[in-house]
């Protein structure tokens, strides 16, 4: 197979292995079968923007990092990326904040980036770039003359055309987008949002197939649910099943019924909603009191974005007040963390949950769901409480399946969790593992890499002139 080049914001170091979140895990797991280039921000906010990458083997993998400017950081990260893309691919419109000074600072950092990637790359590499901070990169290293095939697959949702024509600029994007051969999306539904962007506000075409023409351009955009390592993940929670920190944890419990949620603290994952349905549960079901713990880890995110700050206020409010109305002098109902813990430190405890309680109000997959499933012990599987919202409830159809702004369904399916006969969870989990085990990382890159080896050659299929003319 061609080198591999791998370009994404975050990446994960191989010191930082253990914390690592989806995006990373899943980009550690190709690049630890193809080998290749791993580029992206090295996590570290300095003066200016580096100029060169610094470069560091491991393997067979080069990890290729940049550091971000001050500027640069607040402008592009915490500005664009994460103040105006994330709430609008999440469909918050209200939480999205536009400023011209941000949409600037973000191409600015995606030029940038282009000019340090381009020397490190060779004609027959594949080029792989991932999430909504990078969308442009494509068409920035077509205006370098970089004419090898580049794939973007976006870890988001893709929002509907109602909320994405909201954003001013919008077919500044979706051009961008088209400036690659391959553009993959986590579920059907973000890819038909797309293609309606395209034919509705790009004046494109829907060819045969996953091809599509616009700007110019012919790119394929297809549907690549992304999974787990699912055979890893087994092994890692088997294994953590008799690790001291999961007996700890047991042990703790007392015999209660663990529910566990597992989310970066971010809005989107509806962890408000989550508390005030548990509270429902204590209020409503009586006999849960004292016999159910809810777990929620939630590590600090972007916590220099306005809304994230609010979000930690509001939550460390809601547990205190839970916990005031309903704790005993041997029992908390909420236990709530902010701190991150190691990915088989995190199997164990899914592996003793009764209840993996998913709720995003809009997820692009939610590969958190797909862990806790892999962890259960097959004799004894506790319940998936899952949003429809995400991406993973279009594979995991057995889990108990809610609407997550309504805090009465989420209660009602926890009571129906908590109650639920062996039988039955068993059969839940069986249906529900079948298809962890077929979907998973390694099924969801070679479906990828095999679309984007296949894509006609970029310089074949378009008019550079016309796309590079229109981009500022
Ligand atoms: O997959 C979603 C995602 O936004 C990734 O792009 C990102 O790296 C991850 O969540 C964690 O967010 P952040 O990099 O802002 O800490």
């Amino acid at each position: 197979m061609a080198r591999l080049v791998i370009v994404s914001n975050r990446i994960s170091l191989p010191r930082e292995q253990n914390r690592a979140g989806g995006l990373a895990v899943a980009v550690r797991d190709v690049l630890r079968r193809h080998g290749g280039i791993w580029f992206g921000w090295s996590g570290d906010v300095v003066a200016e923007t580096s100029a060169a990458p610094s470069i560091r083997m491991q393997g067979r993998v080069a990890y290729a990092t940049f550091d971000l400017g001050t500027v640069d950081h607040a402008e592009y990260y915490n500005g664009f990326a994460n103040s105006t893309l994330w709430p609008l691919f999440h469909y918050r419109l209200g939480l999205v904040e536009f400023r011209r000074r941000d949409f600037d600072g973000y191409l600015r950092v995606n030029t940038r980036i282009a000019q340090c990637l381009a020397p490190l790359i060779k004609p027959e590499d594949l080029i792989w770039i991932h999430d909504y901070h990078l969308i442009p990169l494509g068409a920035e290293l077509r205006k370098l003359g970089i004419s090898n095939r580049i794939g973007f697959f976006l870890h988001t949702p893709f929002p509907g055309i109602g909320v994405f024509e909201a954003l001013p600029r919008h077919e500044m994007l979706l051009q961008a987008l088209c400036a690659y051969d391959v553009i993959g999306f986590q579920t059907d539904t973000d890819l038909r949002s797309f293609r309606h962007c395209i034919t509705t506000l790009a004046d494109g075409a829907l060819l045969e197939g996953d091809q599509l023409s616009a700007f110019g351009r012919i790119a394929r955009a297809s549907a690549f649910p992304i999974g787990i390592d699912t055979d890893a993940f087994v092994a890692m929670a088997a294994a953590a099943a008799g690790a001291e920190d999961t007996i700890r944890l047991k042990d703790s419990l007392a015999g209660r019924h663990l529910i566990i949620g597992v989310d970066r603290l971010d809005y989107s994952k509806g962890i408000p909603q989550r508390f005030a349905a548990f509270a429902q549960l204590l209020a409503d079901w009586p006999e849960h009191r004292s016999r159910a713990t809810l777990m929620q880890i939630a590590p600090t995110s972007r916590g220099e974005v306005a809304q994230y700050r609010a979000l930690r206020r509001e939550l460390e409010g809601a547990a205190g007040r839970i916990n005031s109305k309903f704790a005993e002098f041997d029992w908390t109902p909420i236990r709530y963390l902010t701190k991150g813990f190691r990915r088989h430190t995190l199997a164990g405890f899914f592996r003793l949950a009764r209840i993996g309680l998913v709720t995003p109000m809009r997820d692009g997959m939610n590969l958190v769901a797909k862990e806790y499933v892999a962890a259960q012990d097959p004799a004894d599987p506790g319940v998936l409480v899952l949003s429809r919202f995400a991406g993973a409830a279009r594979e995991l159809t057995s889990a108990l399946v809610v609407n997550p702004l309504d805090v009465d369904e989420i209660s009602e399916a926890l009571h129906a969790a908590l109650a639920m006969p062996h039988d039955e969870r068993l059969a839940r989990w069986n249906e529900m593992m079948s298809i962890v085990r077929k979907n998973t990382v390694q099924a969801w890159h070679e479906a990828f890499l095999a679309a984007l080896a296949g894509a006609s050659v970029a310089g074949a299929n378009h008019s550079p002139n016309r796309l590079i003319r229109a981009l500022p």
